[in-house]
């Protein structure tokens, strides 16, 4: 898959690229996993270490989906989480999360040193402060949620978080981590590698068959396995209806040099919306933020609203890398982690991390591995896809109206009667019939058209200026200019059309 990012994260600019062999012949092996994300790789090695033969399938390079594409903290501490799940799920299913959390932090720091990954991992504080009177209480309400569930933090009225504007209370939470996320993934992808494991790269997972054994299919050959980890970040089977469960989220960074002064070292997010999320690596400034539905049309302004806060705050010379990303947003707010179907046993996923999924990721490796070995987790029910959350039925409502709206609304919006109308650099949907073509004039002024119906569900793709795709607002599918597939769940590009 490519990207039609015009610049790329600090980690993908950053780290070795990796060179595994496509999937050319069928093998047989004990478990295949579909995706080489943190999820993916960090399952298979545990897989490996507890003596089974692993195969991880990536559809492109390891670690260049989510996981090469985010601020880089893993943390227990996540924003305003305790509050949250303790609102919606009662204060168990939050002492729950905080034990899962912590132990994917711990899992990560494990991995990098027992494996000898060269990822720039440090300790480092997390706080969850609060930029504005108003988020206060918000900020204090965190810290007794996050207390309350087990996490060994400390409100501080006074904070030391060391940025250069006023903070009006923080949660801190010492020791959490901040690493080179790719190169994280590709530690953890040579560690899988070899001794009857392998990783393969360019093998796209097209079909999931059940059966004596289980077949999963790539075009370059079939791998017969006795478990299957769906770890793809969005799911990529359409059976298990998670599409209409997750909302996929977008979210953008920008890396700062800065002229004089330096970074903060903690690592930081603010309470309230939006959210300012704070990283550093060596003397890159890192600033995150501004969330929506993947889909929505308004994407213009949102690096610009990242890059005039780093003016406002520090002594900015230069913005050196800008890169944006989507994760899943379940409908009750906890991530989804166990089998792919009630009783499958022998296929699982997990997925929906809310924008916090190194160290969910890393927990959810612990699930799924345990699982496969028979080895349970204390807390692997919590986690089950198939639960019924109550307190998130209203919100399920929401998500599908939402899409209900966008599948009929879409076909109604207004439309261009002709290409020519199409400047330099912009995009729109064309008549074609009784349908219509999405359109893109790119700067040398050639026309690239394609289906407007995105080949998951039929919704509309929409156009995203900031990354020069077409967006689906359905469940966030994403597609670049010439309809070939950036980001699932859709596995099928967008047909041509002539311009
Ligand atoms: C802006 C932003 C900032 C973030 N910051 C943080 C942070 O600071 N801390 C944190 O903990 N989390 C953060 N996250 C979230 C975190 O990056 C993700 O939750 C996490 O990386 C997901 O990992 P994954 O392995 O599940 O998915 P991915 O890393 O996306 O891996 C999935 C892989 O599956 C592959 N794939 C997909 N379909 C197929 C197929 N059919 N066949 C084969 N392979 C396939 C993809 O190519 C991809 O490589 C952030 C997210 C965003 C959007
Ligand atoms: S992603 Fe589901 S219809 Fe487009």
């Amino acid at each position: 898959m490519t990207t039609t990012t015009s610049e790329q994260s600090l980690w993908l600019r950053t780290a070795p690229s990796t060179a595994y062999p496509s999937l050319a012949q069928g093998i047989h092996v004990d478990v295949a996993v579909v995706g080489g994300g943190i999820t993916g790789l960090t399952t298979a090695l545990l897989l490996k270490r507890a003596g089974l033969r692993v195969a991880v399938l990536e559809a492109d390079r390891i670690g260049k989906g989510a996981t090469g594409n985010n601020t880089a903290k893993v943390s227990a501490l996540q924003a305003t989480t305790y509050s949250r799940i303790t609102r919606k799920h009662g204060a168990d299913a939050a002492a729950q999360y905080a034990a899962a959390s912590t132990a994917g932090v711990d899992l990560v720091a494990a991995l990098a040193a027992e494996e000898g990954i060269d990822c720039d991992l440090r300790r480092r504080p997390a706080y969850t402060y609060a930029i504005a009177e108003a988020e206060r209480d918000a900020v204090r309400a965190e810290a007794e949620a996050a207390e309350r569930a087990g996490l060994l933090s400390e409100y501080q009225a006074e904070s030391d978080l060391d940025v250069p504007f006023p903070v009006f209370g923080a949660v801190r939470l010492a020791d959490q981590l901040a690493l080179h996320p790719r190169k994280y993934a590709i530690g953890l992808a040579a560690a899988v590698d070899g001794d009857g494991c392998v990783v393969h790269e360019n093998s796209q997972v097209v079909d999931v068959e059940g059966g004596e054994p289980p077949l999963v299919r790539t075009a370059g050959g079939v791998v017969r396995a006795d478990h299957v980890v769906i770890a793809s970040h969005y799911p990529m089977l359409d059976r298990g209806l998670f599409f209409a469960r997750i909302e996929a989220v977008r979210a953008y960074c920008v890396a700062v040099r800065l002229r004089s002064g330096t970074p903060p070292r903690g690592l930081a997010i603010s309470a309230g919306s939006p959210a300012w999320s704070i990283a550093h690596s060596g003397d890159s400034l890192i600033l995150a933020g501004q969330s929506h539905r993947t889909g929505a049309s308004d994407t213009a302004g949102r690096y610009a609203a990242l890059e005039a806060f780093a003016h406002e705050h520090w002594d900015v010379a230069e913005v050196t890398h800008r890169w944006s990303a989507q994760d899943g947003s379940p409908y009750d707010g906890l991530p989804m982690i166990g089998t792919y179907l009630p009783g499958s046993d022998w296929l699982t996923v997990a997925t929906g991390y809310q924008k916090w999924g190194l160290s969910t990721g890393s927990f959810a490796a612990l699930l799924l591995a345990g699982h496969i070995t028979g080895q349970e987790q204390p807390w692997a029910r919590r986690f089950s896809p198939h639960r019924v959350s109550l307190s998130g039925l209203g919100n399920l409502a929401k998500m599908n109206a939402t899409v209900a709206r966008d599948l009929v609304g879409d076909r109604l919006a207004p439309m261009l009667d002709s290409s020519d109308e199409i400047p330099v650099g912009g995009a729109g949907m064309v008549r074609d019939g009784a349908g219509r073509k999405a359109v893109y004039r790119d700067e040398t002024g050639q026309l690239h058209a394609v289906s407007a119906r995105c080949t998951h569900l039929g919704c509309l793709v929409r156009f995203n200026d900031q990354e020069r795709s077409w967006d689906c607002p359905c469940h966030g599918s994403r597609f670049d200019v010439d309809g070939t597939v950036l980001e699932g769940p859709a596995g099928k590009p967008l047909e041509p059309r002539t311009p």
